[in-house]
């Protein structure tokens, strides 16, 4: 048995994001800088070396490149997290049809933790998931995007088959707290439900204020935030302080101080390693009280919480 199958996933603190995992174009275009698959390999064989590698993917993730590179590398030994993103209606079999380009992408027989992405045709495209579960082809299974009231519906088709309801993976941060707001992130706790965060540097705005970045579409659209920004930056660099860790650190420790997990899109070792690193780190009650009282009174918003609602067909 490979160490990660000894381990159990209820100790597990952070992820590795893969949505910048792609060629030259999307990288200049989405982040400002192509970064060479050789450099990305190197984050994750940094990853890898941790007992608890867990990696987050989907189809879409790097204009499609990402989860054909991670086959690349050789994923045999680590968790995998993927997605089933419901776009167009649903028709018979379309979630099992893609799940086999999923594994023929890893190269493996089975995915870890399985995702759906929207809240879309929930009973049908569950019940295929379901499947795939009874399979062996599926270890845990999960929600993303969905509301508390769609997670409660999505508990009780999963209940109905004796499966539980692994986790929940909605955009969070210390800018973005509205799952916490209302009531989702409390429903998980109560019902020993992961709750995984996505984008909690929202899209590079909560790491460096001062780096000098390249252009692309991101920066272009949020960094006019980042002036306003300037006293949470002051204030989570003066927390970082307290414990050795930097701004993004602070923004990665503050979710996993909560029990949340982050995910973090890491295109580089040294940024697993501040992440690995960053959720060893336990933030105190008042350092979390103080943070937020600041994100809340500068009251930015970069992504917000549910930028995919567009997506979702009306019920
Ligand atoms: N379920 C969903 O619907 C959904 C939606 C979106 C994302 N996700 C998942 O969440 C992950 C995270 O989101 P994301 O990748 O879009 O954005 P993100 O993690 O909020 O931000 C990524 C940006 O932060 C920078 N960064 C990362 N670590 C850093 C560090 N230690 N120091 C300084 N800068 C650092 C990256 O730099 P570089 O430019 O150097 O790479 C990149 O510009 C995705 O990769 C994906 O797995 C899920």
């Amino acid at each position: 048995m490979s160490k990660i199958e000894n381990n159990n996933l209820s100790q597990l603190k952070c992820v590795v994001g893969t949505n910048s995992w792609g060629g030259s174009l999307y990288g200049k275009l989405l982040r400002g800088e192509s970064v060479d698959e050789s450099i990305i390999k190197e984050a994750f064989d940094s990853a890898r070396a941790n007992d608890l590698a867990v990696f987050d993917l989907a189809q879409d993730y790097g204009f499609g490149q990402a989860q054909k590179m991670i086959g690349r590398f050789g994923c045999g030994d680590v968790l995998i997290s993927s997605k089933f993103t419901p776009t167009a209606r649903y028709k018979a079999g379309q979630v099992k049809k893609s799940f086999e380009k999923d594994l023929a992408d890893f190269g493996r027989s089975y995915v870890d933790i399985y995702w759906l992405h929207l809240p879309n045709d929930i009973c049908e495209n569950l019940s295929e998931i379901i499947d795939l579960y009874h399979d062996g082809k599926i270890r845990h299974i999960g929600v993303s995007n969905f509301t508390l009231d769609e997670c409660r519906l999505a508990k009780s088709i999963l209940d109905a088959s004796g499966i539980p309801l692994y986790g929940v993976q909605n955009h969070y941060s210390l800018l973005c707290r509205d799952w916490e707001r209302n009531g989702l992130v409390d429903w998980c706790r109560a019902n020993g439900i992961s709750f995984w965060a996505w984008a909690v540097l929202e899209e590079g705005m909560l790491t460096n204020p001062k780096s000098k970045s390249k252009k692309s579409v991101m920066k272009l659209i949020f960094n006019r935030k980042k002036k306003k920004l300037k006293p949470l930056y002051e204030l989570m660099e003066s927390v970082g302080n307290q414990h050795n860790i930097s701004i993004p650190q602070v923004a990665m420790s503050f979710c996993s101080s909560k029990g949340i997990v982050p995910i973090c899109g890491c295109r580089k070792a040294y940024q697993v390693e501040q992440l690995y690193n960053a959720v060893n780190v336990k933030l105190s009650d008042a350092e979390i009280k103080m943070l937020e009282a600041e994100a809340d009174r500068l009251n930015v918003t970069i992504l917000g919480a549910d930028v995919f609602r567009f997506a979702v067909r009306k019920r």
